[in-house]
């Protein structure tokens, strides 16, 4: 219910207006979104951890709008290293003023990406998306084999979805959305997480685990041990700001470890998210709110 809640509120101008103008939750933005994106991504590379960046933006309402989305990814590369992805939310492209904009601007970004090892992931969002989101995708990896998507595991065919991409890049989440018909209840979205786990590790592609989940992330070293697979043939994503000892951990035993770092001014739907995977961030949220 309080989940639900909050992702409708993270569709709300008005309450974007009230939560963004309290000094409490500029604390909570600085946990989980990246102030200078340069000093975070050298900091997280220092301890050996890899990056995902999302320049944060969604929902663009016009061509202009989703061009300058695509200009703000391909400046950003020059200050990521090498190995370094990108995560990019169609929407943000232009998805849903015609899925042909949204192709070509990811196509720009593919093209920019190409040759400085730096790849590029495609976030899942609302479930009005999903079809356009595939079919992009689809038509993406035929001449970039190694853009990735995410597949989230509360959807009831998500196991499907797994199956038919192997060979490909397969970020796994929970998925921080809300999608009708999909699963609610936290064990069965967790059984359809390792459905679809044995499938990415049993298959040829390349999956990327993300959860902070410690009996997922388990489940996911002992699947990778069983399939043959070695560190370098999986990896752990996390976001920014959250079990950041978890991924130090895990990156200290050998292990790849990226980690999800937002960055930018329209920070607030994902923040939004991130309070409703979360009950214990809400009494500070509500703190937040009432010291307005
Ligand atoms: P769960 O929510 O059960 O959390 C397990 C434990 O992790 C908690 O008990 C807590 O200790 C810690 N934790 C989790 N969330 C926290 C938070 N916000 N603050 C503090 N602690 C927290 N979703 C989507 O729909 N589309 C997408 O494209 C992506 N992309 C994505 C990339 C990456 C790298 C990650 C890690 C996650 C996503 N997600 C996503 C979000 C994902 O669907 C899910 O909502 C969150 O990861 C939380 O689920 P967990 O698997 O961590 O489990």
């Amino acid at each position: 219910m309080l989940r639900r809640a909050l992702i409708a509120a993270s569709k709300s101008d008005r309450a974007e207006r009230v939560v963004s103008s309290s000094r409490l939750t500029r604390e909570l933005v600085r946990r989980y979104v990246a102030g200078d994106i340069g000093a975070a991504v050298a900091e997280l590379t220092d301890r050996r951890l890899l990056v995902t960046v999302d320049h944060l933006g969604e929902e663009v309402h016009d061509r202009a709008q989703a061009e300058n989305a695509v200009r703000a990814y391909v400046a950003l590369l020059d200050r990521l290293p090498p190995g370094a992805d990108v995560s990019v939310k169609l929407t943000a492209l232009g998805l849903r003023l015609s899925e042909q904009l949204a192709l070509d601007n990811a196509a720009t970004i593919c093209d920019a990406v190409t040759g400085r090892g730096i790849t590029l992931t495609l976030d899942a969002e609302d479930h009005d998306t999903i079809l356009g989101l595939q079919s992009v995708h689809a038509t993406l990896r035929k001449e970039h084999p190694d853009v990735g998507i995410v597949v989230q595991a509360y959807l009831r065919d998500a196991a499907e979805r797994c199956a038919r991409l192997d060979g490909a890049r397969v970020r796994l989440c929970k998925g921080a959305y809300t999608a009708p018909g999909a699963h609610t209840s936290a064990r069965e979205i967790d059984r359809s997480f390792v459905r679809c786990l044995k499938i990415l590790m049993s298959g040829t592609g390349y999956p990327m685990v993300a959860t902070h989940d410690p009996r997922l992330i388990e489940i996911a070293a002992a699947l990778a041990v069983l399939n043959g697979r070695d560190a370098t043939a999986f990896e752990y994503q996390m976001l920014y700001g959250v079990r950041p000892a978890e991924q130090e951990r895990l990156a200290g035993v050998g292990a790849q470890v990226r980690v999800y770092v937002p960055f930018g001014a329209d920070w607030y739907p994902y923040l939004m998210r991130r309070l409703a995977e979360r009950p214990a961030n809400l009494a500070f949220f509500a703190r937040s709110l009432l010291s307005r």
